[in-house]
């Protein structure tokens, strides 16, 4: 029997016992969920490794997912308490990200899905991102507003099914993350730059007046005149040999980019009139976007779900969440199933 004949046998189940493969950037990671209780998470992640050359190198990575991807998927079957043949999909991300990292989760999988007989399922790593929400609250049905802040895309969106959802503002230049990297930069602050930025922040004050960053149109950002008035004010002060505090600027900074992301995730649920608000992306593992979201959410009678932090950041867990969205779906992949470095959120507007 043909791979296909084995996957096309098989009965689709309400809650699949999916196992998430996640190789995008530095973190090697594997999860299982059965529908969408999660039973293990694995991260094996080289950023140590990367902190050293000062940020993500591509050779080093692939290099770190071929010696941890075995590793990793085998703990997060044991981990599970499960067998692998009792496994009923694998879900793997083929996209975006650095290619030669991708293709050594995709080639993993397509090896343990073709050796299983099961269905593979390719996902869209952004897409992952989303729906870590409905592992954190197993409850969460859409519709609801999404607020996606991560380090390749800032976006509000309507997420109207589970496979349906309109932009309704995304990044006109930099994502959030980005903005957080490149001021860990200006502020000579290691990689990852997210975090370090945040730590920094704690002993700050929110004492400059960084530009807020509306584009003036809808539910759009733009990250990068924030960028740039960091970058002006350093640079102003160093010439002038001037003293400023990097721990001023780190909160200031903090708070023009992440407020701006409340206030608009807020009133795009107001203006869509939704009770809830689902948060994913990197950069909503910061502990001050965190708190105030909780804050005006709270204010404003909005129900936040909240991921914990370490489903924030990469893992496998949002992977195999987003699998089961797709299980259910019936979206399976092709074992000619290409890695993709790009892949656009979508046009603004209904999708
Ligand atoms: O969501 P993510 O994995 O990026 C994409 O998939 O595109 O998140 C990575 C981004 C990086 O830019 C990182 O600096 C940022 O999330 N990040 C943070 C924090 N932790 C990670 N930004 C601010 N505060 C943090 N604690
Ligand atoms: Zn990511």
């Amino acid at each position: 029997m043909t791979y296909s004949q084995r996957v096309e046998e098989k009965t689709i189940k309400e809650n699949p016992l999916i196992i998430g493969i996640e190789s995008s950037c530095d973190e090697t990671a594997a999860a299982v969920i059965r529908g969408r209780e999660l039973l293990s998470n694995v991260v094996l992640s080289s950023a140590t490794e990367q902190a050293k050359y000062g940020g993500v190198v591509p050779e080093i990575a692939s290099r770190a997912h071929t010696d941890a991807i075995d590793e990793a998927v085998n703990r997060a079957v044991k981990e599970a308490g499960i067998r692998a043949d009792e496994l009923d999909a694998v879900a793997v991300t083929y996209g975006a990200g650095l290619v030669g990292a991708l293709l050594v989760g995709l080639s993993f999988a397509k090896a343990y899905a073709f050796s299983l007989g099961i269905p593979l399922i390719g996902v869209n790593h952004i897409r992952g991102h989303m729906a870590a929400a409905y592992l954190a609250d197993k409850s969460l049905e859409p519709p609801f507003i999404t607020l996606l802040a991560s380090g390749g895309h800032t976006a509000i969106l309507y997420t109207k099914s589970y496979t349906e959802f309109e932009i309704l503002g995304s990044t006109r230049d930099d994502a959030a993350g980005e903005a957080f990297d490149k001021a860990a930069r200006v502020l000579s602050l290691p990689y990852p730059g997210g975090p370090n930025v945040e730590r920094l922040a704690t002993q700050g004050k929110n004492s400059i007046a960084f530009p807020a960053m509306f584009s003036g149109n809808g539910f759009d950002f733009s990250y990068s005149g924030l960028k740039t008035a960091v970058i002006n004010y350093c640079h102003t002060k160093e010439q002038k040999g001037e003293e400023y505090s990097r721990a001023d600027v780190a909160a200031s900074f903090q708070s023009a980019a992440c407020d701006v992301l409340v206030s608009r995730a807020v009133a795009a649920a107001k203006m869509k009139n939704c009770k809830t608000i689902a948060a994913g992306g990197g950069v909503i593992a910061n502990g001050y976007l965190r708190e105030k979201l909780l804050n005006v959410c709270k204010e404003s009678g909005i129900s936040l779900v909240l991921p914990e932090k370490k489903y924030c950041t990469d893992n496998a867990a949002m992977i195999a969440a987003e699998g089961l969205v797709q299980y259910r779906a019936g979206n399976f992949a092709p074992l000619s199933i290409n890695a993709c470095a790009h892949i656009p959120l979508g046009k603004k507007g209904k999708q």
